[in-house]
């Protein structure tokens, strides 16, 4: 048995909504046909863009949703996307296949499928090959509310009000495909991008610098923070200061050989891939720690603006497609749960990516959909959003496989919230193979919680399995509605499971 206590008065911090955001990028099936298919599809569409996609993406909340890129970004040219579609330039994908991107989705597409799924655009300004000039133009025309001639160009286009991009990112991976820069140069670009990124209207833009590559073989390298926060100094902390950031965005992905393959694996691999995972909250403590040394107010957010699993088959350079199983609902479950730990820190994450690559929450086929086990896992903690992240005590067995390179991983892990007269907590069991029963317990404040207690939860006898096309629905949640009783629930292997109790 494992022992679950909820610290009730002990508040870590909101839950910001855009915890649980995603990320789009011209990579493969991504944008083109997962997204937008055009507005002469057979397949239904709203000016081009999917139906059934938007419908689905509606019902999980996205708070905010990342584009061009990822690589992508640092090759994009904004101005290549306006305008008359059959005007648009035909340019060459150099960071994903040497695909041709027709250019049919820009900027007035994003915004536009923004809004129909209800989510906060989040532009990646080009750094690697573009100008602070491109990105101080990108934002006038996105946000400028007068009669400038790039707000002229804007309404032409079809948008006589502004866009109101809040969210900017100066570039992404600096170290890597955006141009590998290293961190103090880096800090020198953001100081001279980010002083000419300015608002051109009341939105209050918020700008956000790339930051370590998690996935450093030596772990996160706090030099690395630390050489970019060294050289960004006051520009980093003093609110007047235009050449100020906002966030500070680590990327980590669930990836290595070691995982297995996205349907096959051994229990071994499996218990290695949600090692890997809990490795996020080992990179958060690193990276907060060392902003603390430059940011002690801690005025900067943290962004975890890609994450995801990364399995070694994922098709090519160009598609990095893959299946998606429990064991990725798990892993989705895992981070989430790390982030809402840190709500006093992480302001914004990005699940990688939305649709059809990688940790994909929506895989399409021609007209078919289907949702995945990762799109549940939003669905089902999406009221943990703008509540109140309060300490959760776990006292659990150990789960894992066995033998010289035995790997061990806590069988039960969660976070919870508080909102509206509700506790919210969410828990995987990370065992492969048995079912725990849990002890709740809930510490510091004088409720009788012997309320309604709703159950959902994400389960399947096989941690392989997955939802086709040809069978859509196998794996979704199963709800019921219960009484506290002695507040024991039980979670099956491999599963995740969000219970909602009334507090009175
Ligand atoms: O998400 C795929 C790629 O992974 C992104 O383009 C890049 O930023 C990261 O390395």
């Amino acid at each position: 048995m494992a022992q679950v206590k909820v610290v009730l008065d002990e508040a870590i911090g909101q839950v910001n909504p855009n915890i649980f955001g995603h990320f789009i990028e011209h990579l493969g099936r991504c944008v083109y046909e997962g997204i937008y298919v055009g507005p002469d599809s057979k397949i239904p569409n709203t000016r081009g863009l999917r139906n059934d996609v938007i419908d689905a993406l509606r019902k999980i909340r996205p708070s905010v949703l990342r584009w061009p890129g990822g690589c992508f970004a640092d090759d994009y040219h904004w101005k290549d996307g306006i305008g008359d579609p059959a005007k648009r330039p035909r340019t060459v994908n150099i960071n994903w296949g040497y695909s041709i991107d027709t250019n049919a989705f820009g900027t007035h597409e994003f915004i536009d499928f923004c809004r129909l799924i209800g989510a906060e655009p989040y532009i990646c300004a080009n750094v690697g090959t573009g100008t602070p000039q491109e990105a101080r133009d990108w934002i006038e025309y996105c946000n400028f509310p007068g009669d400038s001639s790039l707000a002229r160009l804007r309404k032409a286009n079809g948008s006589e009000e502004p866009f109101n991009v809040k969210y900017w990112g100066v570039g992404n991976e600096l170290w890597g495909c955006g141009g590998s820069i290293p961190p103090g140069d880096y800090a020198i670009e953001v100081r001279r991008f980010a002083s000419f990124m300015r608002d051109f209207g009341d939105v209050g833009i918020y700008k956000i610098a790339c930051g370590p590559r998690g996935n450093d073989p030596c772990g996160v390298r706090r030099d690395w923070v630390l050489e970019f926060f060294e050289r960004m100094q006051s520009q980093t902390l003093s609110d007047g200061c235009r050449g100020r950031v906002d966030g500070f965005a680590l990327h980590y992905y669930t990836r290595g050989a070691g995982g297995g393959g996205d349907v096959d694996f051994s229990d071994h691999e499996y218990y290695w891939l949600l090692h890997a995972a809990l490795v996020m909250e080992r990179l958060i403590k690193q990276v907060r720690t060392a902003m603390d040394v430059y940011d002690p107010c801690r005025k900067v957010g943290l962004v975890i603006d890609e994450w995801g699993t990364w399995h070694p088959q994922a098709k090519g350079d160009s598609g990095l497609e893959q299946q998606n199983t429990m064991r990725d609902a798990v892993v989705a479950a895992l981070h989430l749960d790390i982030f809402i730990r840190h709500a006093d820190k992480v302001v914004m994450t990005n699940i990688a990516q939305m649709i059809n690559v990688l940790q994909a929450l929506i895989l399409t086929q021609g007209e078919k959909m289907l949702l995945t086990p990762t799109y549940h896992v939003f669905d089902m903690y999406k009221q943990h959003q703008g509540g109140t992240s309060v300490r959760v005590l776990v006292d659990t067995p150990k789960a894992g496989s066995d033998g010289e390179d035995a790997i061990e991983v806590p069988q039960i892990a969660g976070s919870a919230s508080l909102r509206d007269g509700e506790l919210f907590l969410t828990l995987t069991n990370n065992s492969i193979s048995d079912e725990c029963e849990v002890q709740l317990e809930l510490l510091g404040l004088s409720i009788d919680a012997a309320t309604e207690v709703k159950i959902e939860q994400l389960a399947s006898s096989g941690v392989s399995d997955h939802n086709t096309f040809d069978d859509p629905a196998r794996i979704r949640p199963e709800s019921k509605v219960t009484t506290w009783d002695k507040g024991i629930v039980v979670l099956p292997p491999h599963s995740v499971t969000a219970i909602t109790v009334g507090l009175k």
